[in-house]
């Protein structure tokens, strides 16, 4: 396996791969790896011949006042995790590289992006879009892979990846959750032992609603109260949103009618996590 911080000597990899006509996964992450990264890593080696992954906490995605100097950073423990994987290259570029003073360029999927999570974090999915968009032309994979749990962010990237016609296919895989149910994220670390215990309860909101819809409930104020309900059944719970939209547009719906995505953010004391699930109907 190899690291590589510099983007011109990745792309001369990536280069001599595609000579030889190799295909090639890209995992973006922002490394501190937990199972639901190894879950996309492991498939990308299933499928490809080349994998990278890109550790990067970018900076672009942070709003003033969010975690970017405490986002955990572990690199040796990543690259262990990802050598023990059979990944071919770690891509870990530092900031400087990837916004070199005069940088301005960047890319934003609109609407969507001001909806759910991008009402509280208003400049989040414009970084992560760009970033990506950065990731996808340094690497040009085949295929990149993401996480469920960011549901929005992998809508959002699909978008973009049709609107600007890039040459890639995009993989979505299934949240990977702790046995309590909590979705995992690198961002559990942050949570004090009642905060962690409680914070299963998100899960079980999803749950409920769940067996709201089975048991026939269309009517989303209906779910969404029942959500709220358990949810602030817990000490420290702060609800940010809870929204039922339809899972392509990322629009709100008042009757529940094809895929659906039914998405929280609930704060606990700073650290704020978030959850989903979708229904088809
Ligand atoms: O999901 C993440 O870890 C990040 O948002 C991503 C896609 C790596 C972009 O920085």
């Amino acid at each position: 396996m190899q690291l590589i911080k510099s983007i011109n000597s990745v792309k001369k990899q990536i280069r001599k791969a595609k000579k030889t006509g190799k295909s090639i996964g890209l995992v973006p992450t922002m490394g501190y790896f937990h199972e639901g990264h190894l879950s996309l890593i492991r498939k990308a080696v299933k499928e490809c011949d080349v994998v990278v992954i890109s550790i990067f906490v970018n900076p672009a995605q942070f709003g003033p006042g969010e975690d970017y100097l405490r986002y955990p950073r572990e690199l040796s423990r990543d690259l262990h995790l990802a050598e023990e994987e059979s990944v071919n290259i770690v891509f870990a570029p530092s900031a400087k590289s990837m916004y070199p003073n005069g940088y301005q360029a960047y890319v934003n999927v609109e609407k969507m992006s001001k909806v759910l999570c991008g009402i509280s974090r208003p400049s989040h999915f414009r970084g992560v879009v760009s970033v990506v968009a950065k990731l996808f032309n340094i690497i040009e994979p085949d295929i990149a892979y993401f996480g469920g749990k960011d549901a929005q962010q992998a809508i959002i990237v699909d978008r973009m990846v049709k609107d600007l016609n890039m040459n890639v296919k995009l993989k979505v895989l299934p949240i990977i959750r702790e046995k309590d149910g909590l979705a995992m994220s690198s961002r559990n670390t942050y949570l004090n032992k009642m905060d962690r215990k409680n914070a299963a309860n998100l899960y079980k909101s999803l749950k409920g609603a769940k067996r709201l819809i089975n048991s026939g409930t269309r009517d989303t104020n209906r779910i969404i109260h029942t959500m709220r309900k358990m949810i602030k059944s817990v000490p420290h719970a702060q609800i940010d949103y809870i929204s039922v939209v339809d899972a392509k547009g990322l629009k709100p719906v008042k009757r529940l009618k094809g895929k659906i995505l039914i998405a929280l953010a609930v704060y606990f004391g700073k650290t704020r996590l978030i959850d989903n699930i979708i229904v088809r109907l």
